[in-house]
């Protein structure tokens, strides 16, 4: 059986950009019977971002609130938390000790941040701090850990797992065929969704809409996307209008069809958000009442988090004693 992993850095909370783009088609795939799926929260990767105990405890359980209400099913999924399995943090160890210097020189993040410090005037390493720049592999140490197959991603994320293959084969040239080499699965068309202001929905832009913010929050947040001046009864243009946009990810074709109509007909912005903002409620109200009730029992997550490392770790333990002994670090 195959074998499907990926994993997310608790940097902030979800929004609908993030369920659109990666939640909801690596939610589908986990629940595939062909597969056997690992998906874990990625907190030591959100460390070097998240350096505050407080916010840190908040976003992790942030995140697995949201995979479970959005449905993970933690008896078919692997569902846990990469700090609960040190051997992954034992293996970046051992592919760092394969992973030439000049590699990773090139990693986007890195030399995106090296790029602006020179062009700046300043000291080309200025804040960099090493779990950016060894980030790369510690995330092959995720996916060959478990030996995946495929991992599901995002554009932006192809780049690393270039490092994973190379790395594997890198290690199974030096000490004999260890890893699968796993291959990236990028959705085809990435619908970039917009976010508020028309740029690509991002936390960075501060653009989003959250998935379980209390009604009147979404409601205030979807008043404010940014439209033209056209008034009330003037007809207007489906294309590149973000509420409409935004609509058509949510509902069904015969709505968007009536929705686009209404814009034709000159449907007031007004109105089309007060739709935009039922048909966001509609569409989350499942979830989001299984978000409510397991925050409020949050001992639930960690436990549900619990029996995912008391699943997978014995799978790790197991690994890291192959690997262990292609490299000659135990008697065998
Ligand atoms: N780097 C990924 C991101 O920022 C998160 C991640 C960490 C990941 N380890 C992974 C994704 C392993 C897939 C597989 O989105």
């Amino acid at each position: 059986m195959k074998t499907l992993l990926s994993g997310i850095k608790p940097t902030g909370r979800p929004h609908l950009g993030n369920y659109l783009g990666m939640l909801k088609p690596g939610l589908e795939l986990a629940s595939h019977n062909d597969y056997q799926s690992f998906l874990f929260i990625a907190d030591y990767h959100a460390l070097n971002f998240i350096q505050d105990q407080k916010l840190m405890r908040e976003l992790v359980l942030e995140v697995a609130l949201t995979y479970l209400a959005l449905g993970l099913d933690p008896s078919k999924t692997f569902f846990y938390r990469q700090s609960d399995i040190p051997e992954i943090f034992e293996l970046a160890l051992i592919l760092q000790c394969v992973c030439p210097k000049g590699f990773m020189n090139r990693a986007h993040a890195y030399k995106a941040i090296v790029d602006k410090n020179r062009a700046e005037g300043r000291d080309e390493d200025d804040g960099v701090n090493m779990g950016l720049f060894n980030y790369p592999v510690l995330m092959a140490a995720d996916i060959l850990m478990f030996n995946a197959d495929y991992v599901p991603v995002g554009q932006d994320q192809i780049q690393h797992l270039e490092y994973t293959r190379d790395l594997a084969i890198k290690f199974n040239h030096i000490f004999g065929k260890t890893f699968k080499i796993p291959e990236a699965l990028v959705k085809e068309e990435v619908a970039v969704l917009p976010g508020l202001d028309g740029r690509k929905m991002s936390k960075s832009y501060g653009n989003t809409i959250p998935l379980f913010e209390p009604d009147n929050k979404i409601k205030k947040i979807i008043n404010s996307i940014k439209t033209d001046c056209k008034g009330a009864n003037e007809p207007k243009d489906t294309e590149g209008n973000l509420i409409y946009l935004i609509y058509k990810e949510l509902a069904s074709p015969e709505e968007t069809e009536a929705f686009a109509e209404a814009f034709h007909s000159g449907i007031s912005y007004g109105e089309a958000k007060q739709k935009l903002y039922e048909k966001f409620i509609e569409y989350f109200s499942g979830p989001r009442a299984v978000y409510e009730d397991l925050k409020a029992h949050p001992d639930t997550v960690f436990d549900i988090l619990a029996e995912g490392q008391k699943k997978v770790r014995p799978i790790a333990q197991e690994g890291i004693q192959i690997i262990r002994s292609k490299i000659g670090i135990n008697r065998n």
